[in-house]
């Protein structure tokens, strides 16, 4: 079934098997007909049972999986780590606009959950560097999703490692971090994130204040440029 939004699929898609890595879940999803996108754009996951669907970044895409890393915060994300092979969940994307992988010098730099993105676009940039930041070594087993990046652990921050000249920064992270990394990077790209409730820009659930006009998050980003 084609989405409501150009380029999106909606789909009853079928869990194909999951991963525990530290305290999150690698969900496996089998893909049909619905594209991976680009890096940074996200898909709405239904958990059965529940009214509203999730906003989740997409991993990475393989052998005909859509696969995506979630932490376990509340309600509808603990169902969805709980959901199993063979298991049916509703699976509309990719939505929104992505990170612009045509920069010269990406410097991929992720917060905890932030590293949910950056396997993809590890991926699609051929192992640029990268460096990360985690609470604990737990938490940081994350890491070896995205090969050779650089891991901090708190309370060492992930923004004391930005080199001098910072080049063109991904970043996905909690909101003190993208706040950190724009006041240092004026053009690098900021994922951000607010409670989403269709993903498609029906529902303004996701209005923020971009440039000084209220924005709805899912049409306008979720990546947007820090200046
Ligand atoms: C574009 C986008 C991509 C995302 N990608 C991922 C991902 O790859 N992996 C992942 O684990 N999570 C991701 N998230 C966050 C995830 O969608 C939320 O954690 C989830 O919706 C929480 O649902 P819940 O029912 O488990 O918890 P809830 O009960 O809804 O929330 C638990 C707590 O978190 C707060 N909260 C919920 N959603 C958000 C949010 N989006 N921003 C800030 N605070 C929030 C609530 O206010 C509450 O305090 C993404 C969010 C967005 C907007
Ligand atoms: S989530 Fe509905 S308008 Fe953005």
């Amino acid at each position: 079934m084609t989405g409501p939004v150009t380029g999106a699929t909606g789909e009853a898609a079928r869990v194909t098997g999951k991963e525990t890595i530290g305290p999150y879940t690698l969900l496996r999803v089998a893909a049909g007909t619905i594209e991976a996108g680009v890096p940074g754009q996200f898909f709405m996951l239904h958990p059965p049972g529940h009214v509203l669907p999730r906003p989740m970044s997409l991993c990475f895409a393989e052998a005909g999986e859509l696969c995506f890393l979630i932490d376990p915060i509340g309600p509808g994300t603990r169902t969805l780590c709980d959901l199993s092979a063979g298991d049916a969940l509703h699976v509309l994307g990719p939505l929104g606009n992505g990170f612009d992988l045509t920069v010269a010098h990406p410097l991929i730099v992720g917060g905890g959950i932030g590293v949910a993105p950056f396997p993809f676009v590890a991926r699609a940039l051929g192992g640029p560097p990268a460096i990360l930041g985690f609470r604990s070594a737990h938490h940081a087993e994350a890491a070896a999703l995205v090969p050779g990046a650089e891991v901090v652990l708190d309370p060492v921050l992930v923004t004391s490692l930005l080199p001098d000249d910072p080049m063109d920064v991904l970043a996905c992270g909690p909101e003190p971090m993208l706040e950190a990394v724009r006041r240092r990077v004026p053009r690098a790209q900021l994922a951000w994130e607010a409670p989403m409730g269709c993903g498609y820009g029906a529902c303004y659930g996701c209005v923020v204040e971009v440039d000084g006009r209220l924005q709805r998050l899912c049409v306008a980003g979720p990546v947007l440029r820090a200046a």
